[in-house]
């Protein structure tokens, strides 16, 4: 998902300084890019020099320090609240005070996030969605603390990257994830309980209903320990069954089976 924002903010315009944890994952992120970017221009959606000015607008690093100058951090980190709110700690010491911090979580409590920091009215969520350079929206998650500058500056910024963007409250799964994962949950429960195939639900939400993708495609570009982290947060606040992952979902991240990145989820890609 870091990838896919990064370039979506670097193909329309936007310096980026992209940090990752380790010189390896962020030469795999910048490759990822690149990779995107060169299939665009196969297709001849962008030209050679498009190309080449997108990736020149990119810096990579892994130091926090080097997002001291910049007007906007957009943290894309694992779905683990712990995690999140230390970076968010360290990301307002790191940064300028004009900077704002905003994240990419689709279900963790923005507010824990915004109340690491001294500047809590410049935080907010800014949540994109699979895969990034392609959907248009942005869900623009606002805390109890945020200030009305920093809602409209996000927005613009979205705007500017050809997003459409829309306010929500900061309760997890915002307006998407809260309709869209009860929905893939009883697509599993739906295949666990021997109802029909992956590959007849798949083709059945397709056909019935115009959906680009069936719910297991979907939970596989997803990923599934971050579906599984999805649902986990989303009954962690609303205590609705609806949000109970099904016991085939856990199983699978436990074996590893997370979908396109890991080369099978309830898919094959391994050929
Ligand atoms: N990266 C970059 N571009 C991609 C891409 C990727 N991973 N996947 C597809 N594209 C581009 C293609 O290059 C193509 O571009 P073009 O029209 O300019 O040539 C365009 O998207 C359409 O792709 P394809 O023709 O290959 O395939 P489809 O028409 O089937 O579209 C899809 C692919 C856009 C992924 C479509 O199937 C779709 O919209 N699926 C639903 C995705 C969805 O629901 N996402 C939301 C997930 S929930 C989420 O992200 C929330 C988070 O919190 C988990």
């Amino acid at each position: 998902m870091g990838s896919g924002i990064a370039e979506t903010a670097a193909v329309n315009g936007f310096d980026v300084v992209l940090r990752s944890r380790s010189q390896s994952t962020a030469d795999a992120t910048l490759a990822t890019m690149e990779k995107s970017l060169n299939r665009q221009v196969e297709k001849g959606k962008k030209t050679e020099a498009e190309r080449d000015e997108a990736l020149a607008r990119v810096t990579v690093t892994t130091a926090l320090t080097d997002l001291k100058d910049v007007d906007l951090v957009i943290e894309s980190v694992v779905e683990d609240l712990e995690v999140k709110k230390e970076l968010f700690n360290e990301l307002d010491r790191s940064t300028a005070e004009h900077t704002i911090l905003a994240t990419n979580t689709s279900t963790l409590p923005v507010i824990e996030l915004a109340m690491q920091t001294g500047r809590p009215d410049k935080v907010c969520g800014v949540h994109f969605f699979n895969p990034a350079q392609v959907m248009e929206l942005v869900e623009v998650a606002k805390p109890l603390t945020v200030a009305d500058e920093t809602v409209a500056a996000v927005r613009a910024f979205a705007e500017a990257c050809g997003k459409t963007p829309v306010e929500v409250k900061d309760q997890a799964g915002f307006i998407v994830n809260a309709l869209l994962f009860p929905y893939l949950n009883n697509a599993v429960r739906l295949y666990e309980q021997g109802v029909a195939s992956v590959a007849d639900i798949d083709t059945a939400m397709k056909g019935g209903c115009g959906f680009p993708m069936g719910p297991f495609a979907l939970l596989d570009l997803v990923g599934l320990d971050t579906s599984l982290a999805i649902l986990d947060a989303l009954y962690q606040e609303f205590r609705d069954p609806n949000y109970a992952a099904v016991p085939l979902l856990r199983r699978m991240v436990a074996a590893e089976q997370l979908g396109r990145k890991s080369g099978q989820g309830f898919l094959d890609y391994r050929t």
